[in-house]
């Protein structure tokens, strides 16, 4: 398979895919069977992810999606982390928040202080995808699709270079 200029090989199959994301939707419905979570989607990367882990949940749940941007704050010396486009309060919601992968942590980490700053009762990450060889954070990862080798992937909603996202199978970069 090739896409724009590079090789990928197949690494996982839907139906590999969707059987681990219908167990995290078990998992997550036995866990949340007293609450009715507010799952956030983090864009583009996570809407197949969040899509189907969706449908295969049995309790009653809310979902939103956002993009997150990051700029340079003059007065602090790390990054900061705007959340664009939510519109729930998450104020005392038990929050779920839904990434295509886990790289280095680094987006997930400034994005948890900002959260935090809007008082969620509690919030937990569902990731696709995770590549631990890659952490160079401390995260506390609660649900997580596949741990993978610190190799890129496209396909079921990742890209390369915008690329990719259609392809129902996930795809490794050809070394
Ligand atoms: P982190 O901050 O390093 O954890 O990066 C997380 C973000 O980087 C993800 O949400 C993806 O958008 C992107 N990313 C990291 N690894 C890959 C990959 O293998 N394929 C596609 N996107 C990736």
């Amino acid at each position: 398979m090739i896409i724009k200029d590079k090789e990928f090989d197949i690494y996982l199959n839907i139906s590999q895919i969707e059987d681990r994301i219908s167990e995290i939707g078990h998992q997550i419905s036995n866990d949340y069977s007293h609450s009715t979570p507010l799952f956030i989607g983090i864009l583009n990367g996570s809407f197949m992810f969040a899509s189907q882990l969706f449908k295969n949940l049995s309790i009653q749940a809310e979902i939103s999606f956002i993009k997150l941007s990051s700029y340079k704050n003059l007065t602090s010396s790390g990054e900061v982390t705007q959340l664009l486009g939510l519109n729930e309060t998450i104020f005392q919601r038990d929050v779920i928040i839904l990434e295509d992968i886990v790289d280095t942590g680094t987006t997930m980490v400034q994005l948890l202080a900002t959260m935090d700053e809007l008082g969620p009762k509690s919030v937990e990450i569902a990731t696709l995808l995770y590549k631990p060889g890659a952490m160079v954070e401390k995260l506390d990862l609660k649900y997580v699709g596949f741990e993978i080798p610190d190799r890129f992937v496209i396909g079921y909603g990742l890209d390369y270079d915008g690329l990719g996202r259609n392809l129902s199978d996930i795809y490794q970069l050809k070394l």
